[in-house]
């Protein structure tokens, strides 16, 4: 089969389009042949090898040779199963996430029944199925897992027009906040066209400066700081990084001091909110931003833009 491989760290030009062998499925597995993927920012700084904490688990010096090719989210269908699967049978059309694992930049890609893989939602294609998978249950991680948004709240999401943003502001709306978003000039009649109450143009209004206070500042892009923000959350507010090392011991820094407090991880288990997403899109409550579409063979093409940080909504990779 053909797959998007990378045997080094480096800029997009390290991936290269490779015949490798089709993977089987063990007795616990679920073999999809990919539809779609996409390219995540997450994915760049991986293929990049940074920032290097990253290497622990991708490898060293070099990828491990299991985690050579990329690609976090897969839609598609299954081709076959193992003799203990369930869940799952040949031609269900799925969506889901590999995680640690990756391999989806490919035209087949095993993962085990008890993965985040659940039905695809009849009325996407597999190319935004693809581009729900990371985006959206993140956005729900965050909201929902850690500030338990809820009807009256008042949320801020920075970087509004990404992945996770777009995904964002419409959950926020979906439990009820009033949602202020946060993008560039060009995005935002997107964005209040998710829905958004009010749109700031972070390239014209610093929104740490306009005296605003927020129950949630939802920082998806990482572009400002607990320190900036603290003066726009209201007295229990919570700041919502989604990464960074230092915001970790932010988290259990102000978890003890009480009051204004951080709150960050990582969505890996996605069962439960894939499920979630599916029946909300089913029922026309999620809308998915798609920016940009690229084949297999164009990946290190859409890594090259993706890169650039601008990406509007997701990109997404359409195989076979
Ligand atoms: N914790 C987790 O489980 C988890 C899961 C997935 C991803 N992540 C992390 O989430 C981050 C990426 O999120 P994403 O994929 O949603 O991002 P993304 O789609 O790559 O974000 C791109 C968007 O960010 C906007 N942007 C750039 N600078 C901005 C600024 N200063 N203020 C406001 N918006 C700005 C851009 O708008 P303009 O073009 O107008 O600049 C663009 O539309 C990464 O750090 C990744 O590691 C964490």
């Amino acid at each position: 089969m053909k797959a998007m491989v990378f045997t080094r760290y480096g800029a997009p030009d390290v991936l290269t389009l490779q015949e490798v062998a089709k993977p089987a499925p063990g007795d616990d597995e679920v073999l999809i042949r990919v539809r779609a993927t996409s390219v995540t920012s997450a994915e760049c700084a991986m293929r990049r090898g940074r920032p290097l904490w990253g290497r622990v688990v991708l490898g060293l010096g070099r990828p491990r040779k299991r985690m050579r090719t990329l690609g976090l989210e897969v839609a598609g269908e299954v081709e076959s199963v193992g003799r203990n699967v369930r869940r799952f049978g040949g031609g269900d059309q799925v969506f889901g996430f590999t995680g640690f694992t990756l391999g989806a930049c490919a035209e087949y890609v095993c993962l085990p029944e008890k993965a985040s893989l659940a039905p695809k939602p009849a009325n996407l294609s597999h190319e935004e199925a693809a581009a729900v998978v990371d985006g959206a249950s993140t956005a729900l991680f965050f909201l929902n897992g850690k500030a338990n948004v809820r009807p009256g709240h008042r949320v801020l999401v920075n970087g509004a027009s990404g992945s996770i943003g777009t995904y964002a502001v419409q959950l926020a709306k979906h439990f009820g906040a009033e949602v202020t978003g946060v993008c560039g000039t060009r995005n935002t009649d997107l964005v209040r066209s998710l829905g958004a109450d009010k749109v700031i143009d972070y390239t014209k209004e610093d929104f740490t400066r306009n005296g605003e206070r927020y129950d949630v500042v939802f920082d998806t892009v990482n572009k400002s700081s607990f320190l900036r923000c603290k003066g726009s959350l209201t007295r229990n507010g919570c700041y919502l990084p989604t990464s960074g090392l230092m915001n970790n011991a932010l988290m259990l820094w102000t978890r003890m001091a009480g009051g204004r407090r951080v709150s960050t991880g990582m969505s890996v288990e996605k069962n439960e909110a894939l499920i979630f997403l599916s029946e909300l899109i089913e029922t026309g409550g999620l809308k998915v931003v798609i920016d940009r579409r690229y084949r297999l063979e164009q990946a290190a093409d859409a890594h090259r833009y993706v890169e650039e940080g601008h990406k509007t909504g997701n990109v997404v990779i359409a195989v076979g």
